[in-house]
């Protein structure tokens, strides 16, 4: 295959870093870095310069933070999307993005070809290259990983002093972690075995549990239209108010998820993810939810989440269905405006009070006070009908006894 200049996915990190030289002497092609900051707490700068020095020809990077949180995370959020109900899919949603910029610079500079370093067994990938045939069906996606002899992290430091790349010196944690506003994945190491516990030291985006204040926080969320807009009464963008929540939520050890989960490739896979800002941020959520979706819209956005979620996990962000489910979303959450009271402690998120002017809770209905409206002599018709086929059944099976 021929390629003559390829804009690759740079994290800064060693894979990526060997990347840079391996492309340039496999095909001989330029290398563009392209770095996206999606809140994973690195400087930039200096990554550039890495790149550069690396032997890139030119190193974009670039703030995506306000995007990926309004155009992908609140995708997520109206749905209140969790792949095997546990996950945010923080790093799912962040590829695509990621990968829509590489095409546009691609474009920009006529490069053929777009490179990510991820492995042949993982989900990244599929992200990538699903997301690069949908947006861009003829631009090569390179993936060295896949192709490479370099079999271990010690083969490609190897590689890396042959060649004069700057590797850290310090011993990197045996972990792969993925990191952004949204959440943060760790995967492999000693993870690998199911019943290893996690150790502490695992975990960087929260306090756990145990060391969290023994005083609850209470924070109040307001929602415009299923998105967080403002919180302890102060107006915020949605960047600030994503990090703020990290922050507090973080220290009340709220968002630690420890699973093994269904890959897409067909194996199983050991993770741990701390979201505390999302987690919290869900969990107002579905304050807000309860109060304004009846019943069948209710049941019918759990449904549907399932569905929202894999179409993220499996790398179909550019599908035509999860555009039309959001479409669907913003109109259901049009309603979705109100305050939440949330309540953080020990490593819980829980909605302890919740008011919108959409809300179809109906105190008088509700009540068992003598305000009650509810007409209650109905009920004896209703269960009637309701329980007519249970009825008929019944007397079926009394005949045939
Ligand atoms: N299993 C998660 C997913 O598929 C996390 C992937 C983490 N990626 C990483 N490079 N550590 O979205």
């Amino acid at each position: 295959m021929s390629v003559k200049k390829v804009v690759l996915a740079y994290s800064g990190g060693l894979d990526t870093s060997v990347i840079v030289k391996w492309l340039q002497d496999n095909y001989g092609c330029e290398v563009i870095t392209y770095t996206a900051d999606l809140g994973q707490n690195e400087e930039l700068e200096p990554i550039k310069k890495k790149a550069l020095k690396v032997g890139a020809v030119k190193a974009y990077v670039e703030d995506l933070r306000e995007e990926f949180l309004n155009e992908y995370v609140m995708g997520a959020l109206r749905f209140s999307a969790l792949y095997e109900n546990q996950y945010p899919l923080a790093t799912a949603l962040g590829r695509p993005l990621i990968t829509k910029r590489l095409i546009e610079i691609a474009r920009e500079e006529n490069a053929d070809a777009i490179a990510h370093g991820s492995t042949g067994k993982g989900n990244d990938q599929v992200r990538f290259d699903v997301s690069a045939a949908a947006l861009a069906p003829d631009i090569k996606v390179l993936a060295p990983v896949r192709e490479w002899e370099l079999k271990s992290r010690d083969d490609e430091i190897e590689y890396a002093k042959k060649y004069n790349i700057d590797v850290p010196i310090t011993k990197a944690k045996p972990y792969s972690i993925d990191r952004n506003i949204w959440g943060l994945s760790v995967e492999a190491g000693p993870l690998e075995d199911p019943y290893f516990e996690a150790t502490e030291d695992i975990y960087s985006f929260t306090t756990s549990p145990e060391n969290a204040p023994n005083e609850p926080e209470y924070v109040t969320i307001n929602f415009e239209s299923g998105k967080p807009v403002a919180l302890n009464g102060k107006a915020m963008n949605i960047v600030e108010l994503v990090a703020a929540m990290n922050t507090i939520a973080g220290k009340h050890g709220v968002g630690r998820v420890d699973v093994v989960e269904n890959r897409l490739v067909g194996i199983k896979s050991r993770e741990i993810y701390e979201a505390p800002g999302a987690f919290a941020l869900l969990a107002a959520k579905k304050g807000i939810n309860e109060l304004v979706w009846d019943r069948e819209t209710l049941h019918m956005v759990e449904t549907l989440s399932i569905k929202y979620a894999e179409l993220v996990y499996y790398g179909y962000w550019f599908h035509p269905l999860r555009e039309a489910m959001d479409e669907l979303s913003k109109k259901l959450n049009e309603t979705a405006t109100g305050e939440v009271k949330l309540k953080l402690y020990k490593g819980n998120a829980v909605a302890v009070a919740r008011k919108s002017p959409y809300s179809i809770y109906n105190k008088e209905l509700a009540t068992y006070d003598p305000t009650d409206t509810f007409v209650h002599k109905e009920g004896e018709a209703f269960c009637h009908i309701w329980g007519l086929p249970m009825k008929v059944m019944g007397m079926v099976k009394g005949q045939n006894r």
